[in-house]
């Protein structure tokens, strides 16, 4: 990462993390640094005043968007969310951050089908993508949690993720030296709830816009940056007949919803029927987005796809003809019918992948306001 700032430039916060204050039946991880020191900038970035490209005015993500009133984005706020996405005390044995399975060159996702959790614990789903959350309202693959604020403390209390009660995450946090001045700047006092905590964490994740792709600029200019192969693959996409679009749609390439895509005849994690018991929820999960797919392979709630072709064959000719099946994938258009074969030839699978990879935000992925502000000394 390459950190434009100088360093005396920065406000340096040195983070001794005592050995002894790990509870004394934990043997700490070997491989723990022993120091890492915060390094933010004198002024907060800007997380809160961003300029979208003009083709994102739409009703369409008008409608979506989610930004409740008692949590706008603060500078503060967002550098205080910064902070403690990134910091390891928010799991029980200082191991893990959100950032251990939602790293920021993976699109905010993870490589790995499932992830590591504290005490070696793997998670159940893959990792998802945190990118435009203002323009979501229900989280998780089952689209389970209402509001992101609510949402956001869920990761730390669970016993596979990071296992730590929130009256102790506050009792933690508060006896650490930064968070003080973080808290009074984001919030006028330096009181830590977990309330709080939710707030500033939101405010953080709301503020990772993906907006600076190829296929945005492209907007703006007829896509005349686009080669020939990238416009083939724009038409497969648009054309009506792969019904991409239709659930993958707006600037921001997905839908509020739940939606069955054919992968299983009978789903080994149910999805939305894991929480309302009905069979007709079987098998539907949350429409993931299709933007930073370069980064955040494997694909699905379960990682089942390694690379874009898989995902492309799969809606080609490998579609399961389940019950639930949504009635874009299906032959005559109606719920749990016969599945489309969508015979595209090896030139137009070829051009919808290098069309989804139009959809990259590498600006992002080396934005500095979202890298980890602990180095490891
Ligand atoms: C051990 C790995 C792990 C850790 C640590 C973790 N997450 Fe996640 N995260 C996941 C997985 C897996 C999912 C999908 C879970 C599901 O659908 O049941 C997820 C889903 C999410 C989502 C839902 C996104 C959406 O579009 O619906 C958000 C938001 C999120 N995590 C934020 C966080 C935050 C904030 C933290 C830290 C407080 C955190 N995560 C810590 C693995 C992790
Ligand atoms: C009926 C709605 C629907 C249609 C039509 C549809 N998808 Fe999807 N797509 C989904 C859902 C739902 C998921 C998540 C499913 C899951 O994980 O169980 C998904 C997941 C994906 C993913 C994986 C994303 C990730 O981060 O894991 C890709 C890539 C994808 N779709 C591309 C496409 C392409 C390309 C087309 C057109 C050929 C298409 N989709 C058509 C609903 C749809």
């Amino acid at each position: 990462m390459n950190r434009s700032l100088s360093r005396s430039s920065l406000l340096l916060i040195t983070l001794v993390i005592s050995i002894s204050s790990c509870k004394p039946d934990r043997t700490p991880d070997p491989i723990q640094p022993a120091v890492r020191t915060l390094v933010l900038p004198e002024t907060p970035y800007n997380y809160a005043e961003i300029t979208l490209p003009a083709s994102w005015d739409n009703d369409a993500l008008d409608l979506f968007e989610n930004i409740p009133s008692f949590n706008e984005t603060t500078d503060e706020g967002a550098t205080l969310g910064r902070v403690l996405f990134h910091d390891i005390n928010l799991s029980s044995d200082q191991t893990i951050s959100c950032e251990s399975c939602h790293h920021q060159s993976s699109g905010f996702s993870d490589n790995h089908q499932f992830s590591e959790g504290i005490n070696g614990a793997m998670t159940a789903r893959n990792s998802m993508t945190l990118t435009n959350l203002s323009y979501t309202r229900r989280f998780f693959w089952d689209r389970r949690v209402n509001g992101l604020e609510n949402q956001v403390l869920i990761p730390i209390e669970h016993p596979e993720e990071m296992g730590l009660f929130l009256e102790e995450m506050t009792t933690r946090l508060s006896a650490l030296d930064y968070y003080p001045a973080l808290f009074t700047a984001a919030f006028g006092d330096p009181e830590v709830t977990s309330n709080r905590v939710g707030l500033a964490l939101s405010q953080y994740l709301r503020s990772i816009y993906s907006y600076r792709s190829k296929f945005d600029e492209g907007e703006a200019t007829d896509f005349a940056n686009f080669t020939d192969q990238e416009l083939l693959g724009k038409e497969v996409y648009f054309n009506g007949e792969t019904k991409c679009n239709q659930c993958h749609m707006t600037n921001i390439f997905y839908t509020p919803g739940s939606m069955n895509n054919g992968l299983d005849l009978v789903y080994s994690d149910g999805g939305v029927q894991n929480q309302s018991g009905n069979a007709s929820d079987e098998g539907r999960f949350k429409v993931a987005t299709l933007r930073n797919l370069s980064y955040t392979a494997p694909y699905m709630h379960d990682g089942r796809f390694n690379t874009l072709e898989e995902v492309i064959e799969h809606y080609n000719s490998g579609i399961q003809a389940h019950p639930n099946l949504n009635d874009q994938l299906t032959v005559d258009s109606s719920i749990g019918g016969e599945p489309v074969q969508m015979n595209l030839t090896d030139e137009e699978k070829a051009a919808l992948i290098a069309f989804l990879r139009t959809l990259d935000d590498h600006i992002l992925m080396n934005d500095i306001r979202f890298s980890d502000p602990f180095v490891i000394e």
